[in-house]
């Protein structure tokens, strides 16, 4: 999904977010009198949250230095819809501390307006919404776990834009050094009821390029604490020594709501198979890897003229309203197994098709992948076409109908208020099933 660029020095990798652009290909158009529905009340569902975020926040959603919460009892009870009622009650009582670390670490990067918006940018979205939550308490003392604020995805570089993450560690590191001088929290679990986004390729392990990734492995200060990131697979990697939690890239609800609010498509899923996106015609051997394994290279030598697929490689900013034109959309491997078109083809409607060995996809207990995407193997990539229209043949629209359950889009998306359901909430509840590692829980019940 990105591309790192060698610099001159060693941690100075740049990431190239992989960008889309595209138009019309095959033409097939199944599903069609599902679609109606499922645009309206995907669109639906996407207003009312932000019809809901906007009554909570009749004051600018800001992340101030302040850290009082911002709902009075008044715009409490509006919350009380059902969707929230039972927040804390599910979430088992949970109660996090949001540290709050001078704006260096954190607020000074939102200058640069793509701060929040980009698809490492969970670690802001996440940030702001447990500033928001009800499970946010004030009181470290009662507190299950610690959020610790940096943002290490922001530093773009002013050459080609794409982020920097070679000081990830180093920021990181000192915000640790800050805490633990500061308070005892840190000390007292070796940092274990701590918990940290890390967005960007590798998560954890801090840089763009696996076979760095790898050997760098997980910080050592970070090896106790719980991991938020995009980076999952099922298999063993160095890159998830550290308690962890698979989360969905970032895809802003608002550019969906637009996308869906002012595509006129008129219900047709004309695109058979849809992929915008890098691909290398000749891929270089980077340290002994080549770029998405050569799976992207196949497809385009393989399907480039086909009729049925609609395979562009430039960059175009209306690449979201193309998935809302296509029945299947490719998602293969790039550097790293996962991608943001995972997210989007799903929030859009359109069957993703995984083509990443091993992956570890989000929040299975909410998102039934093996129900509403097709699996494709890195070998079996020569074979797609065949695959996808015996999909389409036989149990395209079993698919399809499970795709559109709106709860599984709300689960994949980050809202500043987090609703019951959505991403945030989902972490929220993946943390309750680690509470044994929340050193004020363990002290409670052994009391
Ligand atoms: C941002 O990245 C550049 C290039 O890697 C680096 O020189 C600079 O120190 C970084 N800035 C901060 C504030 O870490
Ligand atoms: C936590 O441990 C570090 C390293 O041993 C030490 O420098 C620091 O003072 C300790 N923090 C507290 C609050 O005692
Ligand atoms: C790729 O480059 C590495 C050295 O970085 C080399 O050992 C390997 O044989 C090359 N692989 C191919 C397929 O060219
Ligand atoms: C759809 O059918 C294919 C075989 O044609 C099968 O491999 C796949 O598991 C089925 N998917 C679902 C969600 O039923």
């Amino acid at each position: 999904m990105i591309e790192p660029k060698k610099q001159s020095k060693n941690r100075g990798f740049y990431v190239r977010m992989k960008l889309l652009n595209h138009n019309n290909g095959g033409s097939r158009n199944r599903g069609l009198f599902c679609y109606r529905y499922f645009k309206w009340v995907l669109w639906f569902s996407l207003s009312f949250y932000f019809f809901a975020s906007f009554l909570f926040n009749h004051k600018p959603n800001t992340i101030s230095k302040t850290t009082v919460p911002q709902y009075s009892k008044a715009s409490r009870a509006l919350i009380e819809y059902p969707e929230t009622q039972h927040h804390r009650d599910s979430l088992n009582g949970l109660k996090i501390y949001v540290y709050d670390l001078p704006s260096k670490y954190n607020i000074d990067w939102l200058s640069n307006e793509r701060c929040s918006n980009h698809l490492f940018a969970s670690e802001v979205a996440i940030h702001k919404a447990l500033l928001n939550s009800d499970v946010r308490t004030l009181n470290p003392y009662e507190a299950d776990f610690f959020f610790v604020p940096v943002y290490v995805s922001c530093n773009f570089s002013t050459v080609n834009g794409f982020p920097a993450i070679g000081h990830a560690r180093s920021l990181i590191s000192s915000a640790i050094k800050l805490i633990s001088s500061e308070f005892n929290f840190w000390n007292r679990s070796s940092g274990s009821d701590h918990i940290f986004v890390a967005s960007h390729d590798f998560g954890s392990c801090f840089h763009t390029l696996e076979d760095v990734a790898m050997a760098d492995g997980v910080p050592e200060f970070l090896r106790k604490s719980i991991i938020l990131q995009t980076f999952g697979v099922k298999y063993d990697h160095p890159c998830q020594k550290a308690e962890h939690i698979v989360i969905p890239p970032y895809i802003s609800p608002e550019s969906v709501r637009k996308t869906l609010a002012t595509s006129d498509v008129n219900g047709r899923r004309d695109i058979f198979a849809f992929f915008r996106g890098k691909m290398e015609v000749h891929p270089k051997n980077v340290s002994g890897r080549f770029y998405s394994k050569k799976v992207r290279t196949v497809i385009l030598k393989k399907y480039g003229s086909d009729r049925r697929f609609y395979l562009k490689r430039n960059r175009f900013i209306g690449y979201q309203s193309e998935i809302l034109r296509s029945t299947f959309c490719l998602c293969p491997l790039g550097w790293a197994p996962w991608s943001p078109r995972l997210v989007e083809s799903v929030v859009l409607g359109c069957v993703p098709v995984i083509i990443a060995d091993g992956i570890d996809l989000p929040f299975s207990s909410a998102v039934p992948w093996s129900e509403i995407s097709v699996t494709v193997a890195e070998k079996d990539v020569g074979k797609l076409g065949t695959i996808l229209e015996n999909v389409a043949a036989t149990n395209l629209s079993t698919i399809q109908q499970k795709l559109w359950d709106p709860r599984i889009s709300r689960a994949l998306l980050f809202h500043d208020r987090t609703v019951e359901g959505d991403a945030t909430w989902q972490v929220l509840h993946a943390l309750t099933e680690k509470l044994s590692r929340s050193h004020h829980r363990s002290r409670v019940s052994n009391e």
